[in-house]
Protein backbone atom coordinates (compact mmCIF):
# COMPACT_ATOMS: atom_id res chain seq x y z
CA UNK A 1 0.00 0.00 0.00
CA UNK A 2 1.42 3.55 -0.77
CA UNK A 3 1.91 5.61 2.08
CA UNK A 4 -0.05 8.78 3.12
CA UNK A 5 2.65 10.98 0.72
CA UNK A 6 1.08 9.52 -2.53
CA UNK A 7 -1.76 11.36 -3.85
CA UNK A 8 -2.77 9.24 -6.65
CA UNK A 9 -1.81 6.12 -8.45
CA UNK A 10 -2.60 4.75 -11.20
CA UNK A 11 -1.82 1.02 -11.19
CA UNK A 12 -2.03 -1.04 -14.66
CA UNK A 13 -4.79 0.61 -15.96
CA UNK A 14 -6.71 -1.23 -19.65
CA UNK A 15 -9.29 1.04 -21.19
CA UNK A 16 -11.01 0.87 -24.49
CA UNK A 17 -13.99 3.03 -26.31
CA UNK A 18 -16.85 1.68 -27.42
CA UNK A 19 -15.83 -1.80 -26.12
CA UNK A 20 -13.91 -1.87 -29.06
CA UNK A 21 -11.04 0.74 -29.21
CA UNK A 22 -8.05 0.39 -26.70
CA UNK A 23 -6.73 3.53 -26.19
CA UNK A 24 -4.88 1.48 -22.72
CA UNK A 25 -3.14 -0.97 -22.10
CA UNK A 26 -0.72 -0.62 -19.51
CA UNK A 27 -0.48 2.58 -17.25
CA UNK A 28 1.07 3.07 -14.29
CA UNK A 29 2.23 5.93 -12.29
CA UNK A 30 1.94 7.43 -8.88
CA UNK A 31 1.84 11.18 -7.94
CA UNK A 32 3.60 12.10 -4.54
CA UNK A 33 1.89 14.89 -3.09
CA UNK A 34 2.67 18.31 -3.37
CA UNK A 35 4.47 17.55 -6.03
CA UNK A 36 4.35 18.10 -10.07
CA UNK A 37 3.82 15.34 -12.65
CA UNK A 38 4.17 14.71 -16.45
CA UNK A 39 2.30 12.73 -18.79
CA UNK A 40 4.79 13.01 -21.79
CA UNK A 41 3.94 10.80 -25.15
CA UNK A 42 3.22 11.60 -28.70
CA UNK A 43 -0.34 12.62 -30.24
CA UNK A 44 -2.42 9.72 -29.74
CA UNK A 45 -0.32 8.28 -27.18
CA UNK A 46 -3.21 7.99 -24.33
CA UNK A 47 -2.82 11.13 -22.29
CA UNK A 48 -6.09 12.23 -22.75
CA UNK A 49 -8.02 8.94 -21.82
CA UNK A 50 -5.49 8.57 -18.75
CA UNK A 51 -6.35 11.86 -17.53
CA UNK A 52 -10.33 11.21 -18.14
CA UNK A 53 -10.21 7.91 -16.34
CA UNK A 54 -8.29 9.84 -13.45
CA UNK A 55 -11.60 12.02 -13.34
CA UNK A 56 -14.06 8.52 -13.67
CA UNK A 57 -14.94 10.81 -17.41
CA UNK A 58 -14.40 8.08 -19.50
CA UNK A 59 -18.50 6.80 -19.17
CA UNK A 60 -19.16 9.94 -20.74
CA UNK A 61 -17.54 9.60 -23.89
CA UNK A 62 -18.73 5.67 -24.08
CA UNK A 63 -15.02 4.61 -22.69
CA UNK A 64 -14.62 2.91 -19.62
CA UNK A 65 -11.71 1.43 -17.42
CA UNK A 66 -11.10 -2.49 -17.67
CA UNK A 67 -8.65 -3.30 -15.19
CA UNK A 68 -6.45 -2.15 -13.47
CA UNK A 69 -7.34 0.81 -10.37
CA UNK A 70 -7.07 4.20 -9.86
CA UNK A 71 -7.10 5.90 -6.24
CA UNK A 72 -6.78 9.21 -5.53
CA UNK A 73 -6.55 9.69 -1.41
CA UNK A 74 -6.44 5.67 -1.03
CA UNK A 75 -10.28 5.43 -2.75
CA UNK A 76 -10.93 3.91 -5.89
CA UNK A 77 -12.30 6.70 -8.76
CA UNK A 78 -14.28 4.37 -10.52
CA UNK A 79 -16.92 4.25 -7.70
CA UNK A 80 -17.29 8.02 -7.26
CA UNK A 81 -19.07 10.72 -9.47
CA UNK A 82 -17.30 13.15 -11.31
CA UNK A 83 -18.37 15.94 -9.33
CA UNK A 84 -17.69 14.40 -5.92
CA UNK A 85 -14.33 13.68 -6.91
CA UNK A 86 -14.05 17.50 -7.70
CA UNK A 87 -15.72 18.31 -4.17
CA UNK A 88 -13.01 16.10 -2.88
CA UNK A 89 -10.53 17.86 -4.36
CA UNK A 90 -9.77 16.66 -7.84
CA UNK A 91 -10.46 19.24 -10.46
CA UNK A 92 -9.32 18.94 -14.01
CA UNK A 93 -9.03 21.50 -16.66
CA UNK A 94 -9.54 19.64 -19.83
CA UNK A 95 -8.26 19.96 -23.13
CA UNK A 96 -9.14 23.57 -25.04
CA UNK A 97 -9.25 26.01 -22.63
CA UNK A 98 -12.94 25.72 -22.52
CA UNK A 99 -14.62 29.22 -20.85
CA UNK A 100 -17.88 30.86 -21.34
CA UNK A 101 -16.90 33.13 -24.27
CA UNK A 102 -20.24 35.42 -23.43
CA UNK A 103 -19.25 36.21 -19.97
CA UNK A 104 -16.42 38.08 -18.74
CA UNK A 105 -13.34 36.59 -17.02
CA UNK A 106 -14.41 37.25 -13.85
CA UNK A 107 -17.92 35.48 -14.33
CA UNK A 108 -15.80 33.16 -15.42
CA UNK A 109 -14.04 32.33 -12.35
CA UNK A 110 -16.81 32.99 -10.10
CA UNK A 111 -18.89 30.27 -11.75
CA UNK A 112 -15.86 27.83 -10.82
CA UNK A 113 -16.75 28.65 -7.30
CA UNK A 114 -20.55 27.72 -7.00
CA UNK A 115 -20.53 24.77 -6.85
CA UNK A 116 -18.56 24.87 -3.50
CA UNK A 117 -21.61 26.86 -2.22
CA UNK A 118 -19.27 29.44 -0.89
CA UNK A 119 -19.82 32.68 0.56
CA UNK A 120 -19.46 36.24 -1.34
CA UNK A 121 -16.55 36.93 1.07
CA UNK A 122 -14.91 33.87 0.43
CA UNK A 123 -15.49 33.72 -3.37
CA UNK A 124 -13.43 37.57 -3.31
CA UNK A 125 -10.31 35.68 -1.55
CA UNK A 126 -10.20 33.42 -3.84
CA UNK A 127 -10.70 35.98 -6.28
CA UNK A 128 -7.95 37.99 -5.18
CA UNK A 129 -5.31 34.81 -5.08
CA UNK A 130 -5.86 33.92 -8.29
CA UNK A 131 -5.58 37.42 -9.66
CA UNK A 132 -2.26 37.40 -7.30
CA UNK A 133 -1.28 34.32 -9.51
CA UNK A 134 -2.61 35.54 -13.07
CA UNK A 135 -2.04 39.46 -12.77
CA UNK A 136 -3.20 39.22 -16.57
CA UNK A 137 -6.58 37.75 -15.59
CA UNK A 138 -6.86 41.17 -13.10
CA UNK A 139 -6.02 43.14 -16.16
CA UNK A 140 -9.06 41.53 -18.07
CA UNK A 141 -11.57 40.87 -15.54
CA UNK A 142 -14.67 42.84 -17.32
CA UNK A 143 -13.59 41.46 -20.67
CA UNK A 144 -15.22 39.16 -22.18
CA UNK A 145 -13.92 35.95 -21.92
CA UNK A 146 -14.56 35.13 -26.12
CA UNK A 147 -12.34 38.82 -26.63
CA UNK A 148 -9.56 37.53 -24.53
CA UNK A 149 -6.57 36.04 -25.61
CA UNK A 150 -6.12 32.07 -26.16
CA UNK A 151 -3.07 32.25 -23.41
CA UNK A 152 -5.62 34.35 -20.86
CA UNK A 153 -8.65 31.63 -22.09
CA UNK A 154 -6.37 29.14 -20.96
CA UNK A 155 -5.00 31.17 -17.60
CA UNK A 156 -9.25 31.91 -16.65
CA UNK A 157 -10.01 28.01 -17.51
CA UNK A 158 -7.04 27.26 -14.76
CA UNK A 159 -8.25 30.02 -12.72
CA UNK A 160 -11.69 28.55 -12.65
CA UNK A 161 -10.58 25.46 -11.43
CA UNK A 162 -8.92 27.03 -8.38
CA UNK A 163 -12.09 28.20 -7.60
CA UNK A 164 -13.10 24.49 -6.36
CA UNK A 165 -9.54 24.98 -4.06
CA UNK A 166 -8.43 21.55 -5.07
CA UNK A 167 -5.89 19.58 -3.61
CA UNK A 168 -4.93 17.70 -7.15
CA UNK A 169 -5.36 19.86 -10.38
CA UNK A 170 -5.44 17.56 -13.38
CA UNK A 171 -4.41 19.67 -16.30
CA UNK A 172 -4.67 18.22 -20.39
CA UNK A 173 -2.17 20.37 -22.97
CA UNK A 174 -2.19 23.60 -21.02
CA UNK A 175 0.92 24.99 -24.22
CA UNK A 176 -1.43 23.57 -27.17
CA UNK A 177 -1.69 26.07 -29.41
CA UNK A 178 0.06 29.13 -27.66
CA UNK A 179 3.05 30.88 -28.62
CA UNK A 180 6.43 30.04 -26.52
CA UNK A 181 6.46 33.02 -24.19
CA UNK A 182 2.76 32.52 -22.93
CA UNK A 183 3.38 28.91 -22.12
CA UNK A 184 6.25 29.84 -19.82
CA UNK A 185 4.34 32.42 -18.04
CA UNK A 186 1.48 29.48 -17.58
CA UNK A 187 3.76 27.02 -16.49
CA UNK A 188 5.74 29.75 -14.15
CA UNK A 189 2.14 29.94 -12.54
CA UNK A 190 1.85 26.57 -12.35
CA UNK A 191 5.01 26.44 -10.39
CA UNK A 192 4.65 28.71 -7.92
CA UNK A 193 0.90 27.36 -7.14
CA UNK A 194 2.76 24.32 -6.65
CA UNK A 195 5.14 25.62 -4.23
CA UNK A 196 3.54 28.14 -2.29
CA UNK A 197 -0.08 26.30 -1.79
CA UNK A 198 1.46 22.42 -2.06
CA UNK A 199 -1.10 22.06 -5.06
CA UNK A 200 -0.66 18.56 -6.79
CA UNK A 201 -0.19 18.60 -10.45
CA UNK A 202 -0.64 16.10 -13.29
CA UNK A 203 -0.23 17.80 -16.72
CA UNK A 204 -0.51 15.81 -19.56
CA UNK A 205 1.84 17.39 -22.58
CA UNK A 206 3.34 16.80 -26.11
CA UNK A 207 5.72 20.24 -25.41
CA UNK A 208 8.09 17.69 -23.62
CA UNK A 209 10.53 20.47 -22.95
CA UNK A 210 8.41 22.84 -21.14
CA UNK A 211 7.24 20.25 -19.32
CA UNK A 212 10.22 18.37 -17.90
CA UNK A 213 11.59 21.80 -16.88
CA UNK A 214 8.62 22.47 -14.49
CA UNK A 215 7.84 19.27 -13.37
CA UNK A 216 9.43 16.56 -10.03
CA UNK A 217 8.82 13.67 -12.24
CA UNK A 218 7.23 12.26 -15.25
CA UNK A 219 6.20 9.01 -17.30
CA UNK A 220 6.25 8.47 -20.42
CA UNK A 221 3.58 6.96 -22.48
CA UNK A 222 3.77 5.07 -26.03
CA UNK A 223 1.19 3.49 -27.72
CA UNK A 224 -1.75 3.41 -24.17
CA UNK A 225 1.95 1.88 -22.23
CA UNK A 226 3.45 3.84 -19.61
CA UNK A 227 7.33 3.17 -20.93
CA UNK A 228 9.07 4.87 -18.61
CA UNK A 229 9.23 6.79 -15.34
CA UNK A 230 11.57 9.06 -13.27
CA UNK A 231 12.82 12.46 -12.19
CA UNK A 232 12.29 15.45 -14.78
CA UNK A 233 15.26 15.83 -14.53
CA UNK A 234 16.74 12.78 -15.40
CA UNK A 235 14.84 12.56 -18.38
CA UNK A 236 15.59 16.01 -19.75
CA UNK A 237 19.29 14.90 -19.75
CA UNK A 238 18.09 11.98 -22.34
CA UNK A 239 18.32 12.46 -25.40
CA UNK A 240 16.83 9.39 -26.70
CA UNK A 241 13.61 10.04 -24.81
CA UNK A 242 12.69 13.19 -26.85
CA UNK A 243 14.02 10.61 -29.90
CA UNK A 244 12.38 7.47 -29.22
CA UNK A 245 8.91 8.21 -27.43
CA UNK A 246 7.95 11.79 -28.51
CA UNK A 247 8.99 12.26 -32.07
CA UNK A 248 10.99 15.24 -31.45
CA UNK A 249 14.20 14.05 -33.15
CA UNK A 250 17.14 16.12 -31.74
CA UNK A 251 19.50 15.53 -34.44
CA UNK A 252 20.02 13.03 -37.41
CA UNK A 253 22.82 11.47 -36.15
CA UNK A 254 21.60 11.20 -32.74
CA UNK A 255 18.29 9.50 -33.97
CA UNK A 256 20.33 6.84 -35.99
CA UNK A 257 22.12 6.15 -32.88
CA UNK A 258 19.72 5.32 -31.44
CA UNK A 259 18.06 2.80 -33.59
CA UNK A 260 21.30 0.85 -33.53
CA UNK A 261 20.91 -2.00 -30.89
CA UNK A 262 23.48 -1.11 -28.56
CA UNK A 263 24.15 -2.41 -25.04
CA UNK A 264 24.24 1.09 -23.94
CA UNK A 265 20.58 1.74 -25.58
CA UNK A 266 19.04 0.68 -22.37
CA UNK A 267 15.36 2.10 -22.93
CA UNK A 268 13.18 1.60 -20.35
CA UNK A 269 16.44 1.94 -17.75
CA UNK A 270 14.85 3.91 -14.91
CA UNK A 271 11.34 2.32 -14.71
N1 LIG B 1 -13.86 9.41 -27.71
C1 LIG B 1 -13.09 8.49 -28.30
N2 LIG B 1 -13.64 7.47 -28.98
C2 LIG B 1 -12.87 6.53 -29.59
N3 LIG B 1 -11.53 6.52 -29.57
C3 LIG B 1 -10.91 7.51 -28.91
C4 LIG B 1 -11.64 8.55 -28.24
N4 LIG B 1 -10.77 9.40 -27.68
C5 LIG B 1 -9.53 8.91 -27.97
N5 LIG B 1 -9.61 7.78 -28.70
C6 LIG B 1 -8.47 6.96 -29.18
O1 LIG B 1 -7.71 6.56 -28.04
C7 LIG B 1 -6.32 6.63 -28.31
C8 LIG B 1 -5.65 7.56 -27.29
O2 LIG B 1 -6.12 8.87 -27.52
P1 LIG B 1 -5.87 10.07 -26.51
O3 LIG B 1 -6.04 9.57 -25.12
O4 LIG B 1 -6.74 11.20 -26.93
O5 LIG B 1 -4.32 10.40 -26.76
P2 LIG B 1 -3.48 11.74 -26.52
O6 LIG B 1 -4.26 12.59 -25.56
O7 LIG B 1 -2.18 11.26 -25.98
O8 LIG B 1 -3.32 12.40 -27.85
C9 LIG B 1 -6.19 7.10 -29.74
O9 LIG B 1 -6.00 5.98 -30.54
C10 LIG B 1 -7.51 7.77 -30.02
O10 LIG B 1 -7.84 7.68 -31.37
MG1 LIG C 1 -4.92 14.55 -25.71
Amino acid sequence: MPGNDVILVVDNVHATYNHAITALHGVSFELRRGEILALLGANGAGKSTTLKAVSNLLPAERGQTNSGTIRYEGADVSRRKPGDLVRAGLVQVLEGRHCFKSLTVEENLISGGIGRSGRRAEINQDLQRIYDFFPRLAEKRRTLSGLTSGGEQQMTAIGRALMSRPCLLVLDEPSMGLAPLVVQDIFLALKKLNRETGLSILVAEQNSAVALKYADHATVLENGVSVLSGPAAELRQREDVRAFYLGQQASPLLSLLTFMPSPNNSEGAMK
